[in-house]
C-alpha cells in the first residue's frame, strides 16, 4: 500500500515512522517532508499551503491512504478536495475542521453538544482570558490575569481582526486527550502531557510546544474512554448531526479545575510535540487505524499502548518564538532511529551536504524506557550527543512525572 503524508514537522516524522513499521505499507511518499523524513520516504517539493499542487500530486500518485499533518490545508479544504477524487484521506474536510479554525464555531458546537467550557464574558475586565476567533498558531489567545495584562493583550488580539473571545480565566492542570474518528466513533490515543511554555517552570512565552511525555494522567481523575464519552463522542455526534462528520484526529485540550474538566480548545489533527512521545508506544498497527478511520469503518474499540514510557524534548534555535535565527550546523545523533532513543527532525534542511537548522522548532529528541525516568535519561543523554550551537531547551521536561512516580 502507497501513503502520502503532507506536513514537514517532527510530527510528520514521527507519522512517517511509525507507518514505516506497519506491514501493509510497502512505499511512502512526504509533501514537503524534511531531510530526517527523507531516510523514510520519496519527497515531493510541493508545500503545505498550496492545495492544487498537493491535490495534483495526490493525482499522479494515487496513494491508498492519504494523512494530512497540519491544520493549514485541513482548514483550507486539502481534505474535501481528495475524497472528491475518491482517495482516502485521514484528516477533516474543511467544515469539520473549523473547530479549530474559528474558536466561536467550536464553542457554538460544544453548547449544542453539552460539553463543559469556559464561560464567556461580556466585558474585557480581569481576571479574563482574549482570543483571536481564527487559526493563529498558537499566538493568539492571551491570558490575563490583571488589569494590566488586559491593557497590553487587547491591542495585540485586535491584530488579529475577526471576533474577539472573552473567557473566563481557568486554573487548574491542563491535558490533550486525542480521539482516532471515523466520523461515528471514536477511539482513545494514549495520553501525553505537553509542555507549552518556552522556559523551565513554565515561564516566558507560549510555543508550538517544548516537549511532551506519554503515559500521562488525565487530572480529575477520568480515563480516557471516560474523556470521549462526555467531550469528543458529543461533539462528533453534533458535527455528524450537521452534516459535517470529523473523520480524522480530534484533539481536545483540557483543563481540569478543582470542580469539573473544561474544553479550552479543540485541534483538528495531531499535537506536535504529542504526537512524538504517543506514537513510539502505540502497540498497534498505525495505518490500518488511520485507514480503518478514513474509510468510515474504524473496527479498534481500543488502541494497544505498550509497558514503556516515552519522553520528548524539543530543542529549538536561539530566539524562538519570536524570531528564531537559524542557519547553525547540526551536528551528533541527528539521524537516531534507535529502539531507545529517536530523533524526529522538525526545522531542519541539507545544505551543501550539511544538516541546518531552519526553523523555530529543529529537532525532537525522543528517549523510550522502561519507566518516565529511565525515559527521560536517554532523551536527555540524546540531547547532550548533539551538536546544535545555542539550542534552546527545556531541563525539566517529564521531571514532575518523575517526581509523581517516586
Ligand atoms: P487555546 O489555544 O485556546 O488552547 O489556548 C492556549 C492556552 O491558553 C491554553 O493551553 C491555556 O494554557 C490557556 N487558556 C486558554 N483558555 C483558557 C481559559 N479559559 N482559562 C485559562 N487558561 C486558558
Ligand atoms: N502541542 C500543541 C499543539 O499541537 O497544538
Amino acid at each position: 500500500m502507497r501513503v502520502l503524508v503532507v506536513g514537514s514537522g517532527g510530527r510528520e516524522h514521527a507519522l512517517v515512522w511509525k507507518l514505516s513499521q506497519s506491514r501493509g505499507v510497502t512505499e511512502l511518499h512526504a509533501a514537503p517532508g524534511n531531510p530526517g523524513i527523507s531516510r523514510l520516504a520519496e519527497l515531493h517539493d510541493v508545500a503545505t499551503e498550496d492545495i492544487p499542487a498537493l491535490v495534483e500530486l495526490a493525482r499522479r500518485l494515487r496513494p491508498d491512504l492519504v494523512v494530512i499533518g497540519p491544520e493549514a490545508p485541513l482548514v483550507a479544504g486539502l481534505g474535501d478536495e481528495l475524497r472528491a477524487i475518491n482517495l482516502s484521506v485521514f484528516g477533516p474536510g474543511a467544515a469539520a475542521a473549523t473547530i479549530e479554525g474559528s474558536k466561536a464555531f467550536a464553542r457554538d458546537v460544544m453548547e449544542a453538544a453539552g460539553v463543559p467550557t469556559a464561560r464567556r464574558l461580556p466585558e474585557a475586565v480581569a481576571p479574563c482570558v482574549l482570543k483571536a476567533d481564527g487559526l493563529a498558531a498558537g499566538k493568539g489567545v492571551f491570558v490575563c490575569p490583571t488589569a494590566t495584562d488586559v491593557a497590553l493583550a487587547l491591542p495585540k488580539v485586535e491584530a488579529f481582526g475577526g471576533e474577539l473571545i472573552i473567557e473566563e480565566l481557568l486554573v487548574g492542570r491542563e491535558i490533550s486527550v486525542f480521539a482516532v474518528c471515523d466520523g461515528e466513533t471514536a477511539v482513545a490515543l494514549p495520553v501525553a502531557q505537553d509542555y507549552k511554555r518556552i522556559g523551565d517552570d513554565d515561564t516566558g512565552p507560549n510555543t508550538g510546544g517544548m516537549g511532551s511525555y506519554s503515559p500521562a494522567e488525565i487530572p480529575g481523575g477520568l480515563s480516557a474512554t471516560e474523556v470521549l464519552d462526555r467531550v469528543h463522542r458529543p461533539v462528533l455526534r453534533e458535527l455528524a448531526r450537521r452534516g459535517t462528520p470529523f473523520q480524522g484526529l480530534l484533539y481536545a485540550g483540557l483543563m481540569a479545575t478543582d470542580t469539573e474538566t473544561f474544553v479550552l480548545e479543540f485541534n483538528c489533527r495531531f499535537g506536535d510535540p504529542e504526537t512524538q512521545s504517543i506514537l513510539p508506544r502505540l502497540d498497534h498497527d498505525l495505518f490500518e487505524l488511520l485507514l480503518g478511520a478514513a474509510n468510515r469503518e474504524l473496527a479498534a474499540d481500543i488502541v494497544e499502548e505498550s509497558e514503556d514510557a516515552a519522553v520528548t524534548v524539543v530543542m529549538a534555535s536561539p530566539g524562538y518564538p519570536d524570531s528564531p535565527r537559524g542557519g547553525v550546523e547540526l551536528r551528533g545523533a541527528t539521524d537516531a532511529l534507535e529502539p531507545d532513543l529517536l530523533v524526529f527532525h522538525a526545522g531542519t534542511a541539507s545544505s551543501g551536504g550539511s544538516l541546518v537548522a531552519a526553523g523555530g522548532r529543529v529537532l525532537n529528541v525522543t528517549g523510550i524506557g522502561r519507566s518516565i525516568d529511565a525515559a527521560r535519561e536517554r532523551a536527555y543523554a540524546g540531547v547532550a550527543a548533539i551538536e546544535f550551537p545555542a539550542a534552546q531547551y527545556r531541563s525539566d521536561i517529564a521531571r514532575v512525572a518523575v517526581t509523581h512516580e517516586a
